[in-house]
């Protein structure tokens, strides 16, 4: 068979036995993500700055990508090699046979990761390493598969640290935190990786009442819920890159698809709820996608007129911060959140995540242990409190 002759992508040595990979994380979650690997059977699990390498056969590849919340992306690497210049990274990427990998009627996409004194820009070194296979296919066939940033066949990442350049091939496609399920998002949505950390890091015991007072489109009770009844994550998600592959197994996908995870017996209350009607539309539209609907309560009501259930629970939240707010007007909501938490929720484990480390000090309460999280290019603190017994009013919304 000639090598265009069939739309399909190969790939050496994944058929059988174990291999490395690495997946991606926010920094600060590593050591969640490290657990959550074990679990489903990887080996050799080593972690580093916003990553953890590991190795395993196919179905851990499968799994790592369908049933780990911490998890951003899975990699696999290819072919390391040294290069310090670009002449050299060319030279070294076309000497790799990527006739083994995809085929030239295949789209592929290249995205660069830098940390190297020897190279300035992470897309001109992607874009090199694209002409070189771009040049191979064209002398080897007559012709160059085309470059598709969006939907991609084949994702390739190249990763530059000091001289060493690893090439590595994406297994996952959209980054994992597209869950599949937020169609509705409002100005500033967490992303869904950082959510399930951060409900992992509260240590909620997915059976008790667990909260988010200003849940904006939702994400965090959304996650609490996949988490108490044992949803994986992927289960929304249209498609992962390894579905594209040649020696893509689809019975041992659908196995684990269709796999039964069983239901935690007890449902913990789960409730969401914030001060904007048009964030909690948006937060029941995504809960009717994830099939949630019926297992989160949301509500529109303000913080402060808001009692919880019962005498304990898990509140996991973030408010605003930063962006067009003034920093007087985050000090505010930080005291009210002090306050509001203080009056009504005694009994309450509280986590709150806020970058803004001067408003944080205005809740007036004392933290309980404080955890340094990245939302994106944000330093935050993630901080808990125990809310112990203090004077309560009586407030017009309860759950
Ligand atoms: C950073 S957003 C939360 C984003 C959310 N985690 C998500 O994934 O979409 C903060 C939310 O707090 C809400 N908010 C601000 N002040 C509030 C208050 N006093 N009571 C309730 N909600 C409030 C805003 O309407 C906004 O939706």
């Amino acid at each position: 068979m000639k090598l265009n002759d069939r739309k399909v992508i190969t790939y050496p040595d994944t058929s059988s036995g174990g291999f490395d990979m690495v997946a991606k994380t926010f920094r600060g979650l590593e050591y969640l993500l490290a657990g959550e690997i074990e679990a489903i059977g990887g080996e050799n699990i080593r972690k580093g700055t916003r990553m953890v390498s590991f190795s395993g056969n196919k179905e851990v590849l499968y799994r790592a990508n369908f049933q780990v919340r911490t998890a951003l992306r899975i990699l696999k690497p290819l072919f390391k090699f040294h290069a310090k210049n670009e002449n050299e990274l060319y030279r070294r990427a076309y000497s790799f046979d990527w006739s083994a990998l995809f085929l030239n009627n295949n789209t592929f996409a290249i995205d660069g990761v830098l940390n190297s004194p020897y190279f300035n820009h992470s897309k001109y070194i992607a874009l090199k390493v694209k002409d070189a296979i771009a040049d191979q296919f064209r002398s080897k066939t007559g012709r160059r598969p085309d470059v598709d940033t969006e939907n991609p066949d084949i994702r390739i990442n190249l990763h530059i640290s000091g001289d060493q350049c690893t090439l590595l091939l994406d297994s996952s496609g959209e980054s994992l935190h597209k869950r599949g399920y937020r169609t509705e998002s409002g100005p500033a949505p967490l992303n869904e990786v950082l959510a399930a950390g951060m409900i992992m890091l509260s240590g909620w015991d997915r059976k008790t009442t667990f909260i988010d007072p200003m849940c904006g489109s939702g994400t965090i009770p959304l996650e609490a819920a996949m988490m108490a009844h044992n949803i994986p994550p992927g289960i929304y998600r249209k498609q992962f890159a390894f579905q594209k592959w040649f020696d893509f197994d689809d019975m041992l996908f659908r196995k684990i698809y269709n796999q039964e995870y069983p239901e935690n017996h007890i449902s913990p209350r789960i409730a969401g709820s914030d001060k904007s009607p048009r964030s909690i539309a948006r937060a029941r539209a995504n809960a009717r996608n994830a099939f949630l609907g019926k297992k989160i309560d949301f509500r529109i009501s303000s913080f402060e007129d808001l009692v919880p259930p019962g005498d304990r629970g898990t509140l996991v939240t973030n408010p605003p911060y930063g962006g067009r707010l003034k920093q007087v007007n985050i000090k505010t909501i930080h005291s009210v959140i002090g306050d509001t938490l203080k009056k009504n929720f005694t009994g309450y484990t509280a986590w709150i995540l806020s970058s803004n480390t001067e408003a944080i000090k205005s809740t007036g309460l004392r933290p309980e242990r404080k955890i340094i999280l990245y939302n994106g290019p944000l330093e935050c603190r993630f901080v808990k409190y125990s809310i112990y017994k203090g004077s309560k009013k009586t407030p017009p919304v309860i759950y």
